[in-house]
């Protein structure tokens, strides 16, 4: 492999490993030699998303919200490696009082539902910037992955809370960007990738029929993607690989959209 792009041998952490794109990221992170370190909070559902690599990888169940945890998982980590040389932000989710549904308005918003999907995407991304990043600080050396998503910039029905927490992970990443370029030069990078519409669990049913067919709501986003079709989790990974390597080693800040052209189109 180019050395510009080789991540082999870094020790790189995964929040979220256990789930359909950052565990595919995390495998594929494995793939390339980089040693891996899933985090998610199920001890079992990581092993399963760690079964069969033969690369160097083990599980730190972990909640992300949790400082105490998260800083006894660094402890961890450092013990285990004696570094860490990524961070890739992949936790994340939604509720349904934080969606707002075609028969229901704004107003039956559930604001417990609204402060958990802040929780988990916003601080949930925030405190392991902040933990792992002040191992970075003192190591000298970082580059931390967010995972954005399509309901950031624009005005994306139902998904509410979600899209008020991604367009806050927006902002986290130029803000921490800025902030540790200017107090550490060029070391600790911070970016984001914006996943389109990717099929899984969690949103199968919203996009496809139990025949295969699109939905109505799945059709509206094929027909507002100029690729016209949905995404492949493994369509991720080399955008997060570029972000961790060296060959973005000028870039900070950026939200990289992986979207098939959605985020760009008029729909004209
Ligand atoms: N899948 C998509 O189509 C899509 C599109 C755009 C953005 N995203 C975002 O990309 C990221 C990765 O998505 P995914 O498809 O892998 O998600 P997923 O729903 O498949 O998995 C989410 C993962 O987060 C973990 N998790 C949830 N709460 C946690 C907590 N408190 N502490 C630790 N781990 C926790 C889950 O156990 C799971 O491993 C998420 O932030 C998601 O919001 C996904």
């Amino acid at each position: 492999m180019n050395e510009t792009f080789d991540l082999a041998g870094k020790v790189i952490a995964v929040t979220g490993a256990s789930g359909a794109l950052a565990g595919t990221a995390a495998r594929y992170l494995a793939k390339q030699g980089a040693r891996v370190a899933f985090i998610s909070r199920t001890k079992s559902k990581l092993e399963t998303a760690i079964e069969g690599l033969d690369s160097e990888a083990t599980a730190f169940p972990c909640d992300v919200t949790d400082r105490a945890a998260l800083e006894n998982a660094l402890q961890a980590i450092l013990e285990k490696y004696n570094r860490l040389d990524g961070l890739v932000n992949g936790a994340g989710g939604n509720m349904p009082g934080a969606t707002i549904t075609p028969d229901k308005t704004i107003f039956d918003l559930d604001l417990n539902d609204y402060d958990q999907v802040l929780r988990l995407n916003l601080h949930g991304t925030l405190l392991p910037s902040l933990i792992f990043g002040q191992h970075f600080s003192k190591q000298g050396h970082g580059s931390i992955v967010n995972f954005s998503s399509a309901s950031s910039t624009q005005a994306l029905t139902r998904v509410l809370g979600y899209s008020n927490a991604k367009a806050a992970v927006d902002n986290l990443t130029r803000w921490m960007a800025t902030d540790f370029a200017k107090k550490y030069g060029d070391t600790i990078r911070v970016n984001a990738v914006c996943p389109g519409f990717f099929v899984g669990d969690q949103n199968r049913a919203l996009l496809l029929k139990e025949d295969g067919t699109l939905t109505e709501r799945g059709q509206q986003i094929i027909d507002q993607t100029p690729m016209g079709r949905f995404g492949e989790a493994e369509e991720v990974c080399g955008a997060i690989h570029f972000l961790l390597s060296n060959a973005a080693r000028f870039v900070t800040g950026q939200v990289l959209h992986i979207d098939g052209g959605f985020g760009i189109y008029s729909g004209v």
